[in-house]
Formats: structure tokens, C-alpha cells, sequence
């Protein structure tokens, strides 16, 4: 007998089938025996007859409890009814394992609890679409790239010193040295473009950041594209194409489950087209100022304030000019008041705040020196970076997106520890 998996089950209409999976859930009707199967790649309604099955393979299926193991032998059906368009009629079952009690059950359960139990909350409906959209998001993603020339670079997890900070910096020991884990492959990037024009990484990024909201990870995932000889306009322009085009085949591929499982509103997605304004740093100081927020100017955005400016467009917004002082010490400043450096941040609506942050980097080796004074950053472990300005300096531009943060917003989730299988978060290490 041929073993099928559910979400492709319509392929075998009218044959006889082996379906392994878990139980998701049991409905009896006295003769008749609803059970519901799950296999990680869809559900479908399983009918068990008394008169079908024998007595003791009803009996034994009447006493299966939720997330059981087993595999279901039976005939596949069209039925508009059911969910899935099919229903198995089912000739037998063997059972692999009758479940201890599941402890998630259809009721409402706290977010801790659902959080301890992450490891068997991952198989719900929501967190299966929302997992889902995700493994889309980051194909679209690579696509992206890999379709307009750029290689793939990846860096180091292990790193010798900080980039985007030192208040934030995993730091491990590595053999009798200091190490830190990555806050962002962005210096190293420098290096690829300089050897290959156009490339991006992507990967897990770690931030010991000491933040416990909604948007903050420990570990999230990023993608970070570099160009070189691109500035900020080009930086930004590459950014709006991207969104544009992500977002847009998240809505293609999955509106059903964007719509359906998730209950997401996709109007505010649909609007996700060019060209995304784009507001300089004073700008959005004076709009913050006329909305009556308390915001100090000269200082970073709070996650308050980018929502009060991104609820003045009905897209996402780049915020750009940043003044250097906030930003890190790689920005180049701008040449009409270098108090003010070529850095961006896009701010994502309803709230969902900034989900890239980038612009374009310092070139000159006397000014890059400096910084790295300024910032009390070890010139030692910056040597090689330095080297990029010694061998033929070039402008370039790059900028970085969090998945997660991304993720949160195109499903219209209210918190990002949804949006990864395992998230690691201030007070979470486990599952
Ligand atoms: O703005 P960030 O810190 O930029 C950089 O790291 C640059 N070096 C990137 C580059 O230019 N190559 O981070 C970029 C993005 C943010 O906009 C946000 O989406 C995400 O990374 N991010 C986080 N996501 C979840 N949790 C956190 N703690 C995050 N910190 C940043
Ligand atoms: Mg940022």
C-alpha cells in the first residue's frame, strides 16, 4: 500500500492509503468514530465504522487520546465538506504510541505555560502557520538576493570585537582568549564586497541586550546586504525593492493562512508598494514635536515614537541622517553637517517598528581611526577592518532586516517570540 502525506492526499482519490501521524483530535458519534489526523503536513478527518474496522480496532481507536501516534490505513474520498477537500474511510490502525495526557489542550493557556511547553506548542494550528510563513519569508528572502547577483558570504559567529556596540556583546571564552558572539556580520561583509561587488549573509545574531519588549530577541536571525559603490539613495532604493517584493509573495503564497489561521487583516500588506516615503532625522524630530510626544531631540527614537511617526503614513517609512553621535562608528558622515551621518532606518506600520537599519559606511582611514578612539574600540582587533581603507577605499552602503521583527509585522502578531521555533528571550534559555 502506497503511504501518502496529507497535504498531497487529493493525488489518490479513490485508493487505499497508509496516512502516519498524530491524533489531533476525537469525535464519536456512538457508530461512527470522527478522528482527526495531523502528519506536519496537513489534517485530515478520518471516519472509523464499527462495520469497516472490527470490533477491536474500533475499540482500541475509541480509546486513542490527543497527539497519539499511529498510522491509519484507509480509502480517500472527495468531500467538500471536509477541511481539506478529503476524507480517509478508514480500513485500519496501528497504533504506535497512546499519548500520555497532552498537557495543551483547546482551552486558554497563559503565555508562560505555552512557553515552558514550546517543544509540543510548535505543533498547534497558529504557531504551525506562523512557522510556516516564516520558512516562505526566508526563501523569499534568499531569492531576492540570489536572483540580482549577490553572493552569499556568510561570517563568523566568533568575533574579536564589537560592531554595533560594546554594551551589548556576548562574550565567551575562546581558548584563554576573549571572543564575542556576533551582533552583525556587517565588517565582514565590507570585506566580501570588496572581493565579490554585491553579497549578502545570513544568519543567527546575538544582542546581550537587557530589553524585555516585544520586539527584542537575544538571538534573532538577519540578512545583510552590502554594496559597493552604492550610497545611501541606492541603499535605500535596494531596501523598498525588497520589501516591496517580500512582502508581496508572502501575500501570494500564503493570503489563506494570512487570512484564515492567522485572522490578519491584509489591507495595510496590500498598501506595501513603491515609493515608501522617506524623512530625514530632523524631520521626524519636528513631526514627534508636533504630535505632542516628549522626545529629546539629538537622542534615539523610543519604540513609542516610531510608532507615533509610522502611523503618519500608511507604508513603511525611511527615517534617514541620523545624528553621528547615536549612531555607530562606522557611519559616514553627512558631507552637508557631519554632525548628521548617512545611516537609515525603515520603520514597518502598526506599530511594529524599525525592521532595517543600515546606510552608508565611512571610507576614509584617518576618520575611521578616530571613530575607533572615540568609541574606545581596540585598534588592534579593528586592524583588518582598517586594511579595507588601506587597499583601495570605495563608498558602499549596506543595511540589516531582522527576520523576526519582520516576520511579527506580516502576520500581525503582537509579540516576536512567536516568530522563531526556539526564541531566546531575557529569562528564557529553554526549551
Ligand atoms: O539596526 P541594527 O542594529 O543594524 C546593524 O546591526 C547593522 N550593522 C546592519 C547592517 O547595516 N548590515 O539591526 C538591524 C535590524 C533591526 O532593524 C531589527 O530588524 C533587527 O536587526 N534587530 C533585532 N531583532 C530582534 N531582536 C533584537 N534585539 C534586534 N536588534 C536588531
Ligand atoms: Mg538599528
Amino acid at each position: 500500500m502506497k503511504s501518502a502525506e496529507i497535504s498531497g492526499i487529493g493525488a489518490f482519490n479513490g485508493e487505499e492509503v497508509a496516512v502516519s501521524g498524530w491524533v489531533y483530535n476525537l469525535r464519536s458519534s456512538g457508530k461512527i468514530l470522527f478522528l482527526q489526523v495531523r502528519d506536519g503536513t496537513g489534517i485530515v478527518q478520518c471516519i472509523v465504522e464499527r462495520g469497516a474496522v472490527g470490533e477491536q480496532a474500533f475499540d482500541v481507536a475509541s480509546a486513542l487520546t490527543q497527539e497519539s501516534s499511529l498510522t491509519v490505513r484507509g480509502t480517500v474520498r472527495e468531500d467538500s465538506r471536509a477541511p481539506g477537500g478529503y476524507e480517509l474511510g478508514v480500513t485500519g490502525i496501528e497504533v504506535i504510541q497512546v499519548a500520555d495526557r497532552f498537557p495543551i489542550t483547546p482551552k486558554e493557556h497563559g503565555s508562560t505555560f505555552l512557553m515552558d511547553n514550546r517543544h509540543l506548542w510548535l505543533r498547534s494550528r497558529r504557531q504551525h502557520a506562523i512557522l510556516r510563513i516564516r520558512a516562505g519569508l526566508v526563501r523569499f528572502i534568499r531569492e531576492f538576493f540570489d536572483n540580482r547577483g549577490f553572493v552569499l558570504c556568510d561570517t563568523p559567529v566568533f568575533t574579536p570585537s564589537a560592531c554595533e556596540g560594546t554594551t551589548t556583546l556576548f562574550e565567551t571564552d575562546y581558548f584563554g582568549d576573549k571572543a564575542y558572539l556576533t551582533q552583525s556580520g556587517q565588517l565582514y561583509n565590507e570585506a566580501t564586497a570588496a572581493a565579490f561587488r554585491k553579497v549578502y549573509c545570513f544568519g543567527p545574531t546575538f544582542r546581550a541586550e537587557k530589553s524585555k519588549t516585544r520586539r527584542h530577541l537575544i538571538e534573532f536571525w538577519m540578512v545583510e546586504p552590502e554594496v559597493a559603490f552604492a550610497d545611501l539613495d541606492d541603499i535605500m532604493q535596494l531596501g523598498e525593492d525588497f520589501i516591496v517584493e517580500i512582502v508581496g509573495r508572502c501575500l501570494e503564497e500564503y493570503r489563506g493562512l494570512l487570512t484564515g489561521e492567522l485572522e490578519r487583516d491584509v489591507t495595510m500588506l496590500e498598501r506595501v508598494q513603491p515609493p515608501f516615503p522617506r524623512i530625514s532625522y530632523a524631520e521626524a524630530a519636528r513631526i514627534l514635536r508636533e504630535s505632542g510626544v516628549e522626545f529629546a531631540e539629538g537622542g534615539d527614537f523610543g519604540g513609542t515614537d516610531e510608532t507615533v511617526l509610522a502611523g503618519r503614513f500608511d507604508r513603511p517609512v525611511f527615517v534617514h541622517r541620523f545624528p553621528s553621535a547615536i549612531k555607530a562608528f562606522y557611519m559616514e558622515p553627512d558631507p552637508d553637517d557631519p554632525a548628521y551621518s548617512l545611516s537609515v532606518d525603515l520603520l514597518a506600520p502598526e506599530g511594529y517598528g524599525e525592521i532595517i537599519g543600515g546606510g552608508q559606511r565611512a571610507s576614509d582611514l584617518g576618520l575611521l581611526e578616530r571613530r575607533l578612539a572615540e568609541h574606545n574600540l581596540p585598534k588592534k582587533a579593528f586592524e583588518w577592518y582598517l586594511d579595507l581603507r588601506r587597499y583601495g577605499t570605495f563608498p558602499h552602503a549596506g543595511f540589516g532586516l531582522g527576520v523576526e521583527r519582520t516576520l511579527a509585522w506580516v502576520c500581525g502578531i503582537s509579540h516576536v517570540r512567536e516568530t522563531i521555533p526556539f526564541p531566546r528571550l531575557l529569562n528564557r534559555l529553554t526549551p
